[in-house]
């Protein structure tokens, strides 16, 4: 099992460099010696991230380590139910969006999912439904087909992160716990008192956590989908943020009534987000930021989005300055999703 080894004082911006790439292995058990910290990695094979990791003083080893006390568990629970095979077929754990779990099991081991489930249900008592993926996430409303597993039979999520609270329908709404991360690292950049506007908003986590962290700034966001729309305003009203208002349609009409409004634009659509820079510029004020998030091949495909992005940009009379590039996650075998936080300025 791959680890990074790091000096204890250069620990704390080696595990922010692991989270910003999507590669500390929350699984295992971070290790601490007296003079190292041992994060555990998802396995590194590329050159550029071993490359990244080096640079940052970490040093890629192979050791033993222990699980999380719950994954340990669960998967203590599963070896005296599946073979050494079948335990191998099973790479990766759950997804858990509160208390529904999440299962995405291979074909071969398909009999096995109500035992998988079992497994999940005793060894977390948090968990009361475990559902299984019955489809890819597809359609404009990026939502995706499940299957009721065990336990209670419902698809309402309750899901708490980052001090807010969000319950939807898993079935109707998208949501992903992954994006976590970004929606505190986002907020942690916002000012007092900005204007931030957050298209594609879904069930609200963007907007209604950064509307708490910042009780004085203006949140709107907007969100196609009747059902992740109707979920929103439920979520505003949960965690009692009445500094975001809700708009229920379609950007590309609701950009117009917010022309020039924006100090901030949080574009959380990585699949289409592209088809709508003309709206992230109308929402923008003359000088605003935008965090847009996107799917890109992962070998060059950054700089052709740069390179769009200020092409745009510049056709419509701005100027340009990327201040952070990341990558969230690996999305397929070839792409990544990115996210960009750029400046923008009105030419005079
Ligand atoms: C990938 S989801 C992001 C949801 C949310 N921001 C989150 O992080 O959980 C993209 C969302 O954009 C919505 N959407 C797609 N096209 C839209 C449009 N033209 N206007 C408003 N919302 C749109 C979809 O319904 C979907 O909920």
């Amino acid at each position: 099992m791959h680890y990074i080894k790091i000096q204890i004082k250069k620990a704390e911006s080696m595990k922010t460099l692991l989270l910003r790439n999507a590669l500390l292995d929350r699984a295992r058990k971070v290790i601490h010696s007296t003079s190292y910290v041992y994060f555990p990695v998802i396995s590194i094979t590329g050159a550029k991230t071993k490359k990244l990791i080096e640079s940052a003083s970490g040093a890629i080893i192979d050791r033993k380590g222990p699980m999380r006390a719950s994954t340990m568990d669960y998967k203590r629970r599963l070896s005296a139910v599946l073979d050494a095979n079948e335990m191998k077929e099973l790479t990766s754990g759950y997804d858990l969006l509160g208390n529904i779990a999440v299962i995405d099991v291979s074909q071969k081991l398909a009999k096995k999912e109500a035992v998988i489930a079992k497994a999940i249900l005793s060894s977390n008592k948090s968990i009361t439904t475990v559902i299984a993926k019955a489809g890819a996430v597809s359609g404009i409303y990026r939502v995706r087909r499940f299957r009721y597993i065990a336990g209670k039979r419902t698809y309402i999520a309750t899901y708490r992160e980052n001090g807010s609270v969000f319950v939807f329908d898993v079935r109707k709404a998208f949501f992903s716990n992954r994006l976590s991360y970004e929606r505190s690292r986002v907020s942690a950049l916002v000012h007092p008192k900005e204007r931030v506007a957050v298209p594609f908003a879904g069930v609200g986590p963007f907007a209604i956590e950064i509307a708490k962290a910042h009780p004085d700034a203006e949140i709107i966001a907007m969100e196609l989908n009747k059902d992740a729309c109707d979920s929103m305003v439920k979520n505003i009203k949960l965690n009692r943020t009445g500094n975001v208002k809700a708009y229920c349609g379609d950007v590309k009409r609701l950009a117009k009534k917010h022309a020039y409004w924006a100090d901030r634009v949080v574009m959380p659509t990585p699949k289409t987000s592209m088809d709508f820079l003309d709206e992230a510029l109308i929402l923008s004020k003359s000088i605003s930021t935008i965090h847009i998030y996107l799917f890109c091949a992962a070998d060059g495909g950054i700089q052709k989005a740069k390179d769009e992005i200020k092409a745009h940009a510049l056709a419509n009379s701005y100027s340009v300055r990327f201040n952070n590039v990341r990558v969230v996650r690996p999305y397929s075998k070839d792409e990544i999703e990115i996210v960009m936080d750029y400046r923008i300025r009105k030419k005079k």
